[in-house]
């Protein structure tokens, strides 16, 4: 058997402190710290503690070159531990799955720091409204009074500086004036089909393309790209839309066509509660927009590259942006969230985490008639509007 390390791994000793009763009868600070060695490693579900031996072993082997187990100078347990816990991969058939997750990162040419801040930083299962809730984080007055005030902006200079003119406001401006995000949604409201597909068409539809080689497509979309790449691709979850079955759908951005996928083993609107953290004021979205990049697709042309996620960090936000306008533009309300379960959809949605992953989800869908949940509206440009 040969064996080697993976690909991606980072080692953070870590401090955690709990509350120690113990320690405040003894006249001590009523805290308990214990250090520890943590394995962070891309291609894993989660992280592992290692001893130092452990530690030694990973930071002697190499991650690219196959070493002989017996020549290696492991002892057995150790060696049985770290091939168990996927740090370690082998040859041989027993670990053959490990062995394929690590290739699959490998072959997406993540640079180690993004690989490792993206699959720690991903949710499964998470609640993220009551906590907000019941300690007063999910208002304004709520945060200042937890939290302090907010770091102010270091002065931008002295004296009042240039100031620009207010130029006269156009047909965008208004447009860019009712852009709100809408935490209320209608759901006695079907919403029409040619709405819906104009937002997708405005959004995420390729708007030229060029054939380079039968394999080899490039897009112009109405959204900025980094290297024109578009490797974020958009998964729909749709419910009273006219014509479409409620469900999951694949947008294909070349044809302007959607691909039914499998059905969620909850209603969608269950579904989408879980998949933004319970976050209900959006579940009631027409339809909600998961933004799925395609690292692979980025990481071909800009390998192991210090920057290369950040870029597809902001082209989800480009994305966001036209979503909101789009929406707007058709009287519509819409929303983006990064609270997001993306665990839960990765598996949901058939994701292959080394290549893929989920940024963000926005959605848009008819405004309620009443506002239930607090939205950021302080000009009345929605719900109040001016003069009345
Ligand atoms: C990247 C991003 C993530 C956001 N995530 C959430 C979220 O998880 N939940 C939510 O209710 N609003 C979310 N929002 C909306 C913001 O709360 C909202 O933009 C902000 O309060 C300003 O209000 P406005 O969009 O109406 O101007 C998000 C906005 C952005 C840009």
């Amino acid at each position: 058997m040969r064996i080697r390390r993976c690909a991606i791994l980072l080692i953070e000793p870590r401090e955690s402190a709990v509350f120690d009763f113990g320690s405040l009868l003894r006249g001590g600070d009523g805290v308990a710290r214990r250090r520890r060695l943590v394995a962070l490693a891309a291609h894993l579900d989660a992280e592992v503690e290692i001893d130092a031996e452990a530690c030694r072993v990973l930071t002697a082997l190499s991650p690219g070159e196959w070493t002989g187990a017996a020549a290696a100078d492991v002892p057995e347990a150790c060696l049985a531990f770290l091939l168990e816990s996927g740090l370690v991969l082998s040859d041989a058939p027993a670990h053959a799955t490990m062995a394929a997750r690590d290739q699959r990162m490998r072959d997406a040419h993540w640079h180690p720091l993004a690989a490792t801040l993206h699959a720690f930083t991903r949710w499964d299962g998470v609640e993220a409204v009551a906590h907000m809730r019941e300690s007063g984080l999910d208002r304004a007055e709520g945060l200042r009074a937890s939290l302090g005030p907010p770091p102010a902006a270091d002065p931008p200079g002295d004296g009042e500086g240039v100031v620009l003119p207010w130029a006269p406001p156009t047909a965008f401006d208004a447009l860019l004036a009712r852009r709100t995000t809408c935490r209320n949604f209608d759901t006695a409201r079907a919403l029409p089909f040619d709405s819906f597909a104009q937002v997708l068409q405005r959004v995420f539809a390729a708007q030229a393309q060029v054939h380079v080689a039968e394999d080899t497509v490039f897009m112009k979309k109405n959204v900025p790209s980094g290297g024109g790449l578009h490797p974020i691709d958009c998964h729909l979850v749709l419910q009273r839309v006219e014509g479409m079955a409620d469900g999951i759908y694949r947008y294909d951005p070349l044809r302007h066509a959607l691909h039914p996928q499998p059905a969620p083993d909850v209603p969608v609107r269950a579904f989408l509660e879980q998949a933004m953290a319970g976050q209900h004021w959006f579940a009631d979205a027409h339809c909600a927009a998961v933004l799925v990049p395609r690292f692979d697709r980025s990481f071909w042309k800009y390998r192991q590259h210090a920057k290369a996620y950040r870029v597809v960090l902001m082209e989800a936000g480009h994305l966001s942006q036209m979503l909101y306008l789009a929406a707007t533009e058709a009287g519509l309300g819409a929303f983006v969230t990064g609270a997001v379960n993306d665990r839960q959809l990765e598996r949901a949605l058939g994701l292959d985490p080394a290549r893929q992953g989920i940024l963000a989800i926005g959605g848009f869908g008819w405004r309620a008639p009443r506002m239930e949940t607090a939205e950021f509206d302080p000009a009345g440009e929605v719900w109040a509007p001016r003069g009345e």
